[in-house]
């Protein structure tokens, strides 16, 4: 097992490019089932989780060649089954369920197993198939379902759910008439993928906003795109480069997408402005103390939460860390105070109080987000930090350990670790 090697205390200097959205990423290479033909995917980052997608496609038929940046989905005879061994590696494997049941009318797919971060049910995704005309039974594990044609109907989610609105588009694209999804995710990975399904034929109106129109079509096209950048990844790095200190350029980013974050850096002391096609992130002083809340985009997000704790770890006065979104995603918190982080959780609020210094220490990664949250706690940690079982680090952020290098950090991973 790998493990990331930390030696702190170096502020991060020059420039890093952010790669394409992980997030953005898997949903577009499963809309590839809507189409028969050829798709080409570009500026797809390399990371264990496109390459589990791909090796789902390519075991349920459609060959995959997957050399990131550049990803082909090819045409082949598909078995709409997606299998327990790969859907309980990535929890997004799910999002084959939406364009299965529109393409072949019957889908067999695992249910995504217990997550690290929360219950994590997807009662929305198979409500929203229902409304349209799917039936759908649970049988020893797997979510199976029959259905003719889909038919377009009014669906409201109980709440944003990204994967769910992003499955129902997609089933929505192929059904007979118009869908409307209501109170749906607002992310910019759900306007990346109605991008695509407009690029394919379908024509879908209002992505971006809580309200979405789906007009289902009778077939849809492949199609050839250039994933937008990982704004989680670029959050990371600003937030690396604030708690590091130091002056930074993360390039390729856009910044919209990252109005909350940079908002709270801003609140924070931390200088963080748009510069060419980045943000260049300079902090020099003390940080001050803000209070955060997640929510569904746009609000601040939940994917940011673990990382930006530790920059509050180091900020002068008392921050509020809210989690709105999941339920248990506070696991780095004991991992922080074995590094000397002073915080206390009262149901889903962290209280984050200002300490001098964090110490190295070796610490356990436990979801992809919080692996982030201890290697940026190493950056700013005296001595050394190890953090492990980076496999999680590996599923969302491409080569973590070059790109902070190459900013002047002391990172290295070590391989062969015995757990
Ligand atoms: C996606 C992102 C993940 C991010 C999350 C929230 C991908 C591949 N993953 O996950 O990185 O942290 O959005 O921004 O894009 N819920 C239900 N029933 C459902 C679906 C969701 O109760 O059927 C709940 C969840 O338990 C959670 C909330 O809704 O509390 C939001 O979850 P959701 O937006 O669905 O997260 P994912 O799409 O799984």
């Amino acid at each position: 097992m790998d493990g990331i090697l930390v030696r702190g205390g170096k502020p991060l200097y020059g420039s890093v490019k952010v790669s394409g959205a992980k997030n953005a990423a898997l949903p577009i290479l499963c809309a590839t089932l809507l189409s028969d033909g050829e798709s080409h995917l570009r500026n797809v980052p390399d990371l264990h989780d496109i390459a589990t997608t791909a090796q789902l496609l390519s075991t349920m038929g459609r060959p995959v060649d997957a050399a990131p940046p550049s990803v082909i989905v090819r045409p082949g005879t598909v078995t709409p089954e997606a299998p327990y061994d790969l859907v309980k590696k990535m929890r997004a494997s799910v999002l084959v369920l939406g364009p299965l049941t529109a393409r072949y009318g019957r889908a067999k797919v695992s249910l995504p197993g217990g997550c690290q971060i929360g219950t994590r049910p997807v009662d929305q995704h198979l409500k929203g198939l229902e409304a349209m005309g799917a039936s759908i039974k649970l049988d020893h594990g797997y979510i199976l379902v029959e259905s003719g044609r889909l038919r377009g109907a009014q669906i409201v989610f109980d709440m944003p759910t990204v994967t769910g609105t992003e499955n129902l588009m997609m089933a929505a694209a192929l059904a007979k008439g118009k869908t409307t999804l209501v109170n749906a995710a607002r992310e910019p990975e759900v306007v990346e993928l109605a991008r695509v399904l407009n690029k394919m034929g379908a024509r879908v109106r209002g992505a971006g906003t809580n309200i979405i129109d789906i007009e289902g079509q009778d077939e849809l096209a492949p199609f050839d795109h250039a994933i937008i950048p990982d704004r989680i990844e670029a959050g990371t790095f600003l937030v690396a480069a604030a708690a590091a200190g130091g002056d930074v350029l993360v390039d390729n980013v856009r910044s919209d997408d990252l109005e909350a974050l940079i908002a709270a850096l801003r609140g924070a002391g931390v200088t963080v402005e748009p510069d060419g096609t980045g943000i260049r992130v300079v902090r020099t002083g003390t940080l001050r103390s803000v209070d955060v809340t997640t929510a569904p985009h746009p609000g601040f997000p939940t994917d940011m939460q673990a990382q930006f704790m530790v920059l509050m770890c180091l900020a002068e006065g008392t921050s509020r860390i809210a989690e709105t979104v999941f339920e248990n995603r506070f696991m780095h918190v004991p991992e922080l105070i074995r590094m000397g982080a002073d915080l206390h959780v009262e149901g889903h609020t962290a209280h984050v109080r200002h300490v001098t210094r964090l110490d190295g220490a070796s610490v356990m990664a436990t979801d992809l987000r919080a692996s982030a949250s201890l290697v940026i706690a190493g950056l700013v940690a005296d001595g050394e930090t190890l953090v492990r079982r980076v496999y999680h680090l590996d599923r969302g952020y491409e080569h973590i350990e070059t790109k902070l290098g190459g900013l002047g950090a002391d990172v290295t991973r070590v391989r062969g670790l015995a757990s």
